[in-house]
């Protein structure tokens, strides 16, 4: 293999993980609740079965002090954790049993003793161009070549984690060219008109969020009549005329909001088809977030994994998930952003989907220039998601930095991507958490 594609040293790490994984029994999977680590979760599990393993898997909302407890305590001998791990190495390092980590955040120690895999140990970008799932999966494929077909599940994660959104890059252009050549994904061309049926798409669209038209109907129809198309027309039945007319009225619409023009490059983005799942890499992500979000984390791992009832119940539960994000982005929109000097911010105690809305607020909703805060303070432990933009991070903007900081100073952990970070601490600390995340942004914004 090509060192530049597969560093050698992932390749080492991956058949290091496979041995340790293969001199057990029963093995515990620990992994993130969101669409790349319900991904990551379902493409280890199907791979143990497949090695005749037995395993349990267990989802977390972060890691934290408390679920550290809960690993510490685990019955079992072997422990896998994925799209988790980056920011607690050291602790698991000194734990006394056979662990594998793969993970793709922002590394804060190096391991000594488990092993421990993540693309920025290899010179790779973890934000860009390799997930939770993409390391997964490469584990699957070092356990079996047979896993190749779970390549379709890795998109999933990509899709959820967003690192396709200015094409594939790094460790996932293995997993697309591998992934073509077998037949098992195909690239479709991207689009700024939402997919499916168009009344229903629009109105339901946060990605692209237009104002006037998603979350409201007589704004629907305004637009498919402005465009001389029938409202009960689905995407792919459109000519191009059509196709062409929409587009410009939707480009012209999200201009007017504010949009940047980074943000209609990225909306229309291409799209992977999953041949398998009949349902594009987005589709794919997007029931896994919905499981995660409400909590079935069974039904997300058992839809990674092929289950037919699994799908069948995420199809269900994504209407509901997906109506509660859109009525929160429109209760946002309504109240408007907190400003304050280097950030934007609102309160998603009443909405939840913290990060999907902070994601959709970024870019659709606040002012392109400032990074985008969502915390939820609903219970005693507030939890805290940022978004930022390419053009942010070029101004200095480190979110996976400024989050540790600032829940660090109040007594709170936090991390993530550059781009896109979380965190959690007790919400009475909420105005000293908020004056410190406004200093660390401005010095990393001045540093530059
Ligand atoms: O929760 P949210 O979707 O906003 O998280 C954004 C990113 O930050 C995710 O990749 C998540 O894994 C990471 N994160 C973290 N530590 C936390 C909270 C979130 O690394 N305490
Ligand atoms: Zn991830």
């Amino acid at each position: 293999m090509d060192d530049s594609v597969l560093p050698s040293k992932l390749l080492n790490h991956l058949s290091k993980a496979a041995d340790i994984v293969r001199s057990h029994d029963y093995i515990q999977v620990y992994s993130h609740y969101d669409a790349d680590g319900i991904t990551a979760a379902s493409i280890i599990a199907k791979a143990l079965l497949r090695e005749g393993k037995e395993f349990r898997v267990t989802l977390f909302t972060t890691l934290n002090d408390p679920n550290m407890e809960i690993i510490r305590n685990t019955p079992a001998e072997c422990i896998v954790i994925s799209d988790l791990g980056a920011s607690y190495i050291r602790e698991l390092d000194a734990m006394d049993r056979d662990i594998v980590v793969l993970d793709h955040h922002t590394i804060v120690d190096k391991a000594e003793r488990i092993c421990y895999a993540n693309p920025h140990l290899y010179g790779i970008d973890g934000m860009t161009s390799g997930c939770g799932a993409t390391m997964a999966f490469l584990f699957a494929i070092t356990l079996s070549e047979k896993n190749w077909d779970l390549v379709q599940v890795a998109f999933g994660g990509i899709a959820g984690d967003r690192q396709h959104i200015n094409g594939i890059l790094g460790l996932n252009v293995y997993l697309l060219e591998e992934g073509v050549k077998r037949g098992l994904v195909e690239v479709m061309d991207g689009s700024l008109i939402p997919y499916g049926d168009l009344s229903s798409a629009l109105f339901m669209s946060t990605d692209p969020y237009i104002r006037g038209v998603s979350g409201c109907e007589e704004g629907v129809t305004k637009l498919l009549d402005d465009a001389g198309i029938a409202h009960n027309k689905h995407y792919k039945d459109l000519t191009d005329e059509e196709k062409r007319k929409l587009t410009s009225l939707i480009a012209v619409k999200l201009v007017q909001q504010g949009v940047s023009q980074q943000t209609l490059n990225e909306v229309s983005r291409q799209r992977y088809f999953l041949r398998d799942w009949n349902m594009d890499a987005e589709a794919l992500a997007s029931l896994m977030n919905g499981c995660g979000r409400l909590g079935l984390n069974g039904v997300g791992v058992g839809l990674g994994m092929g289950d037919r009832d699994c799908c069948s119940k995420a199809m269900e539960l994504e209407t509901v998930s997906k109506r509660q994000i859109m009525d929160g982005v429109l209760m946002l929109e309504k109240n408007g952003l907190k400003q304050r000097e280097n950030f934007q911010w609102f309160d998603s105690s009443q909405s939840g989907f913290t990060g999907i809305v902070c994601g959709i607020a970024m870019n659709f909703i606040g002012v392109p220039s400032k990074p985008t805060i969502g915390i939820n303070t609903s219970e005693s432990l507030a939890k805290i998601s940022s978004r930022g933009t390419w053009d942010q991070l070029d101004r200095g903007v480190d979110l996976s930095v400024a989050m540790r900081l600032s829940c660090e100073s109040v007594g709170g952990n936090g991390g993530g991507h550059k781009i896109a970070s979380g965190g959690s601490f007790e919400s009475s600390r909420l105005e000293e958490f908020l004056d410190c995340l406004d200093k660390i942004l401005g010095a990393q914004i001045s540093a530059t």
